[in-house]
């Protein structure tokens, strides 16, 4: 009998092991657990075994019994769990967070563009330092020396005849100091002017310059070079013109004007009225800016011209103040 009890206890195990669905399980509850099952069954003999076994073998029954039914418990409530839909610990329904991609400022933007356009034309690109001498910012550059660009009030001084470019020119030197010609390159950057922040002039700001120095360098490829760029950057339908200008490292200068972005040349309050606007300075580079860095200027000619990123990008977006291209209001910068 004894050895009954532990051969059921043995084909129950078994069993259940193999029982996969609740299915399953209820045959095995019928075949075992069931008052006509097998435990039942075993529990009925127990009238036919001598009364000198019955307290052992009804010992051993017992545990077997509540051992099979522990363990139908347990496989039960795993079979009931497996069944449930899984409970999710979030709402799927939810719309996602979105993420914030950070963009390129669209000075930067701007900036590539140009570099882009000229690069393609076969320019290089320079840099030079943000902290100047006089020498290179202005006396190189042929600046008289009481010319006002060297007053307190226009340029800002970190010691005596060092100062803080005020424009991207000086960079126009240090190339032609260490090349010889030909030279085709411009030069980006950060220029600074001690003025008042308004709509249209900030204290700190980018320019980027342009050089190509050759012999036989004409006006004329200036102003196709230029057109072209302007073309390329603004819009092949843009209206330009050229204006005499004065700056002391050219000669003869020249002002390049486009139609005003906002007006289509009519004239409004951003061309103050004029229907143009003026996106750069240019000219042919002095001969006593090719003497100062020991190019002979009976030789070589050369043009050079400069622009404002900032100002470029408010013609470019049609925006019309300049401040707030720093304000970092995330608004703004998304539209870019
Ligand atoms: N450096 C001039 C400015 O800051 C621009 C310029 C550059 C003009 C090169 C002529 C040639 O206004």
């Amino acid at each position: 009998m004894l050895e009954n009890i532990n051969q059921t206890k043995q084909e129950f195990t078994n069993e259940l092991q193999n029982t996969h669905d609740l299915q399953q399980l209820e045959q095995l509850r019928i075949k075992f657990l069931a008052r006509s099952g097998r435990i039942g069954g075993l529990f009925e003999g127990m009238k036919t075994a001598a009364p000198a076994d019955r307290p052992m073998l009804g010992k051993a029954l017992n545990e077997l019994r509540q051992y099979a039914q522990l363990h139908y418990d347990a496989k039960k409530a795993d079979l009931e769990q497996a069944q449930k839909p899984k409970e999710i610990p979030f709402d799927l329904t939810l719309p996602g967070r979105m993420k914030n991609v950070g963009t390129k400022h669209p000075v930067i933007q701007v900036m590539e563009e140009i570099k882009r356009i000229f690069i393609s034309m076969g320019f290089s690109v320079e840099n030079g330092p943000e902290i100047e001498s006089d020498y290179y910012n202005f006396e190189a550059l042929n600046f008289a020396p009481d010319h006002p660009a060297r007053d307190m009030q226009d340029t800002i001084f970190i010691a005596d005849k060092i100062l803080l470019r005020t424009h991207t020119s000086p960079v126009q030197i240090r190339v032609m100091e260490k090349q010889k010609p030909p030279v085709r390159a411009i030069m980006p950057g950060w220029s600074y002017r001690n003025e008042a922040v308004s709509a249209r002039s900030l204290v700190a700001f980018h320019q980027v310059e342009g050089l190509y120095v050759d012999k036989g360098v004409t006006f004329s490829e200036l102003k196709g070079t230029l057109v072209a760029f302007a073309k390329q950057f603004y819009g092949s339908s843009i209206k330009y013109r050229f204006r005499p200008s004065y700056f002391p490292f050219t000669e003869p200068s020249a002002e390049m004007d486009i139609t005003c972005y906002l007006c289509g040349g009519k004239g409004c309050r951003i061309c103050k009225y004029s229907g143009w606007l003026e996106v750069l300075g240019s000219g042919m580079v002095h001969p006593h800016v090719f003497k100062a860095v020991g190019y002979d200027p009976e030789n070589y000619t050369g043009y050079a011209f400069g622009m404002g990123i900032e100002r470029t990008a408010l013609l470019r977006y049609g925006i019309d103040d300049i401040r707030i291209l720093y304000e970092n209001d995330v608004r703004f910068l998304k539209q870019f």
